[in-house]
């Protein structure tokens, strides 16, 4: 199943294409990009281009979906996913990284997760959109709460990354959460 591309006031997100892997897989291979909140767990270049590749027909994949592009000159400043996050529950979350560092904290993470969401809802029957993050990752939390994601809870000692265990908050919006949010982001 082919993804759209998906048109917001300062980024575009589409999909993947084989002009962007050497790209990605540096990010993927960058500890600076997503340190210190988690670890990516790219293999090989071959495992990551299959990866992205099968996505589309695999639910539960964790490549990314979309890639996120500046509007202004196409420049590929990020990435972001969704996935089935359980197997008997009825759970999609969402993942987000501007691995261009260049450009956080411009509201352009925000802006790409609402695209994301937005699309996930018109595009699938799901009630709820999820997302976990680390609790000590501010910019992460406050991009889902100004979204109108609420935090549910705190799973302890859910992630091993830099040599420990760390807690994860659990975020959620559902649809008529979303449906109702201000519109202003
Ligand atoms: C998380 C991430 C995508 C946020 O993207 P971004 O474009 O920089 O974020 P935005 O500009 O949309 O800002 C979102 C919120 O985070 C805040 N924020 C951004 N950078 C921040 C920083 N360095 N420190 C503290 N807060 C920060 C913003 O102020 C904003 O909150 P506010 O509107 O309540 O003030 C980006 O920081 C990133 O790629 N981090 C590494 C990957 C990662 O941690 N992904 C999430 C894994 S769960």
């Amino acid at each position: 199943m082919a993804l759209p591309t998906l048109e917001g006031p300062q980024v575009r997100l589409r999909p993947p294409a084989p002009a962007d892997y050497d790209l990605l897989f540096g990010w993927y291979n960058d500890p600076e990009v997503i340190a210190p909140f988690d670890r990516f767990t790219a293999d090989t270049y071959a495992s990551f281009r299959e990866g992205v590749e099968s996505a589309p027909d695999d639910p539960a994949s964790l490549a990314p979906r979309f890639v996120v592009e500046l509007r202004e000159d196409g420049r590929v400043v990020g990435l972001v996913g969704y996935y089935r996050a359980h197997p008997v529950l009825t759970l999609t979350d969402v993942w987000y990284v501007l691995g261009d560092t260049t450009v956080r904290g411009r509201g352009l993470g925000r802006e790409a997760v609402g695209l994301l969401v937005d699309f996930l809802f018109h595009d699938q029957p799901l009630e709820r959109v999820g997302a976990t993050t680390d609790v000590e990752n501010g910019p992460s939390s406050r991009l889902l709460e100004g979204l109108g994601f609420r935090k549910e809870g705190t799973i302890r000692a859910g992630l091993f990354h830099h040599a420990r265990w760390h807690d994860v908050a659990v975020y959620g919006v559902t649809r008529s959460e979303w449906a109702e949010r201000p519109r202003s982001v």
